[in-house]
């Protein structure tokens, strides 16, 4: 029996990288997945074929109807909502005197309105539950400034504090929010910045920013995300987790390395 058995659970950003990983994850360990995206991935049937009972639905976060919609077709068919995973996110930065208004809103729209949307459509079954537990993928990012992200980072330490917020408003009612703060993973949102020769010093610089000079896998935040979906995280709330390979410990200029520290 999977230690997530029978926990439903919406999934947004569940067609690629970190939401599809935490789909294949939940359906592994049990639980009830219906994934949300703008786009169908072709591996949605792989995890149909490993979780009969899956559903996939495509739509956008920024449409709060369409959210709403999603939230009544999974209690209408599952009877109640456990536990939602926004990883539904866009990249985006610049400096700002270079962000275009209408990008800076995009990022916005996608990044912390989606959040506030997907959380919003959910709550009331959670409130009547008397429980839950609503995982946001935020970023290191939200947590410590880093040059060019401004309208990203803006966006990624909204969700840090909405989700201690919202864990503050609905801890009395058995509701448990608590953000992932993911180090650079290696998925096509991360392969789409990294692009292009011009990229790879920058790259690199980031790499060893990882105190395990490496980036991270999908599978790894999937891990934490299950955890926190878990009854093992029952007294974990209002937290905000890096799972970065240490790149929010502190800086790494590289004097142990003259120490063979390699
Ligand atoms: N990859 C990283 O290095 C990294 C680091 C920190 C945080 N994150 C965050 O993790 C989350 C997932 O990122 P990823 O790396 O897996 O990216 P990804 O591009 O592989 O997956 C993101 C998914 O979100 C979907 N999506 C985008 N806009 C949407 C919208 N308006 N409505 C519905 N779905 C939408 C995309 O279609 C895509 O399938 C994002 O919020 C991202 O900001 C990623």
């Amino acid at each position: 029996m999977g230690r997530l058995e029978g926990k439903v659970t919406i999934v947004t950003g569940a067609g690629s990288g970190i939401g599809l990983a935490v789909c294949k994850r939940y359906a592994a360990e049990g639980a009830v997945v219906v994934g949300y995206d703008l786009q169908e991935s072709d591996q949605w049937s792989e995890v149909e074929k490993a979780a009969p009972g899956t559903l996939f639905r495509t739509g956008d976060v920024r449409d709060g109807q369409a959210q709403n919609a999603l939230a009544a077709e999974t209690l209408e068919q599952f009877g109640r909502i456990d536990t939602l995973v926004t990883a539904a996110g866009v990249a985006g930065g610049g400096p700002v005197h270079l962000i275009p208004e209408e990008e800076w809103d995009r990022v916005q729209d996608v990044n912390l309105k989606g959040t506030y949307l997907s959380a919003k459509a959910v709550l009331p079954t959670m409130i009547e539950q008397r429980s839950g537990s609503i995982i946001t993928v935020a970023s290191v990012e939200g947590l410590e400034a880093q040059d060019g992200g401004s309208t990203y980072n803006a966006s990624k330490a909204g969700v840090v504090l909405l989700t201690k917020n919202m864990a503050i408003d609905y801890g009395r009612v058995g509701i448990r929010v608590n953000a992932i703060c993911p180090g650079f993973i290696d998925t096509p949102l991360f392969q789409s910045v990294m692009a292009g020769e011009a990229m790879a010093e920058y790259k690199e610089k980031v790499r060893l920013q990882h105190k395990l000079a490496r980036f991270g896998k999908p599978e790894e935040i999937a891990g934490a995300a299950f955890f926190l979906a878990s009854d093992d995280s029952s007294f974990v709330t209002g937290q905000a987790i890096a799972v970065d390979g240490g790149f929010t410990a502190g800086k790494w200029f590289g004097v142990t390395t003259m120490m063979g520290l390699e």
